[in-house]
């Protein structure tokens, strides 16, 4: 028996564009049983709702983040069970190392460069770069520019490599390209600094007092690649000859069990078949994950640089389409950068953020987010909506 079915009329490839909106529908994030529906109009708009966590909302992340001096706490914006979101802007070296002692995390840092100081030895960090750490290991964050960001992505389970989702296709170094990691070189230096530990330990701040400063008394380590860098501008944008490959295929991190999936999505590659089989952008799309996105850089619309989205469980997100064309010679690199972060834990926005919502989000979420999709400025992306 065929694995899948046809009913009604079909009118274009699932990868093309056409008078309808193409809704991908699927069961277990990207990953499990599917089905594409061709519709006349678009669920991503109702007209009226009760709450208005239902809808996808944004906020600026710029606008949202506290600095208030280097002992700020990050602002929590969105929150699980075990996973958060948040943002930090730091002025001035904390006069603490801290530790997660039950989440790991991914720190981005979209702004700013900083000395982050680790028990396995420090690393110089800029924009473009996120740093794993794994929960209960001790760092230090030390800002070197005033105007910075970081964001950052709290999981309950381990960050993997995904890597290992490329295994059964047999890229081996051809895709994302791991080695280009930078691990910690330990310094075994200016060991006797007296270190406050400021530490997190089931939701609760506590602090442990050393003689002697952690991020300083190793000499050496041998082991897995447990806390690292890597920068996204190294991450492939991924696509196919007729368009558009789901967020998950370009996952750079994952939680083993596809908990959580950390996805850097640059400019895809035009597609070289035109319409209707060949499109350029996202199709409409609904499952049972929670998406977090992060604009990191926008040429097309720098003044959305900061722009955080999350389009949860309870709406299709629209999706946007327009037919492929190709782009101007020579090649060029195009600053348009979008982190994703989908995970199967739902997410709710804390208070704070919630204040900070950017108004009509029907409207703004073209305005703030989805115009790099189909390579337009956000402002032109609605003239491609179908409601
Ligand atoms: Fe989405």
């Amino acid at each position: 028996m065929a694995s899948i079915n046809r009913r009604g009329t079909i009118p274009h490839p699932t990868t093309g564009v056409g008078e309808h909106v193409d809704e991908v529908f699927t069961i277990g994030g990207f990953f499990g049983p599917w089905i594409d529906l061709f519709r006349t109009r678009n669920l991503a708009h109702p007209v009226a709702w009760s709450d208005d966590s239902l809808l996808y909302q944004g906020v600026s992340a710029l606008d949202l983040a506290a600095s208030s001096g280097p002992e700020v706490l990050p602002t929590e914006v969105l929150v699980g069970e075990t996973v958060t979101v948040s943002l930090l802007r730091r002025s001035g070296s904390p006069a603490f190392a801290e530790k997660l002692v039950d989440r790991h995390q991914i720190r981005f840092y979209d702004r700013g460069r900083f000395l982050l100081e680790t028990e396995l030895g420090p690393l110089d960090v800029e924009a473009g770069d996120f740093v794993v750490i794994p929960a209960n290991l001790i760092y230090r964050e030390r800002p070197l520019d005033e105007d910075n960001l970081v964001v950052i992505f709290e999981t309950g389970e381990p960050i993997c490599l995904a890597e290992s989702l490329w295994d059964s296709v047999g890229f081996a170094g051809m895709y994302i390209d791991y080695s280009e990691m930078e691990l910690p070189e330990p310094l075994g230096e200016g060991v006797d600094e007296p270190t406050r530990v400021r530490l997190r330990y089931r939701g609760a701040w506590h602090w442990m007092d050393y003689d002697f400063d952690p991020c300083h008394d190793v000499i050496g380590w041998l082991g897995d690649p447990v806390l690292y860098k890597l920068n996204c501008w190294a991450i492939p944008g991924i696509g196919t000859t007729s368009g558009f490959l789901t967020p998950p295929a370009n996952a750079v991190l994952w939680g083993a069990d596809k908990e959580f999936f950390f996805n850097v999505l640059g400019p895809r590659p035009m597609p070289t078949t035109p319409a209707p089989r060949g499109s350029y952008g996202a199709p409409s799309h609904l499952n049972d994950y929670d998406e977090v996105w992060f604009n990191h850089r926008s040429a097309f619309a720098p003044s959305t640089n900061g722009h955080m989205w999350m389009l949860p469980r309870t709406i299709p997100h629209p999706g946007l389409k327009r037919p492929p064309e190709y782009p101007e010679n020579p090649v060029r690199q195009i600053e348009e950068l979008k982190l994703n972060f989908d995970t199967k834990e739902e997410l709710r926005w804390t208070d704070t953020a919630i204040k900070a919502f950017f108004p009509d989000p029907q409207v703004s979420l073209y305005t703030s987010f989805y115009g790099a999709h189909i390579g337009v400025v956000p402002d032109a992306a609605s003239a491609y909506t179908k409601r």
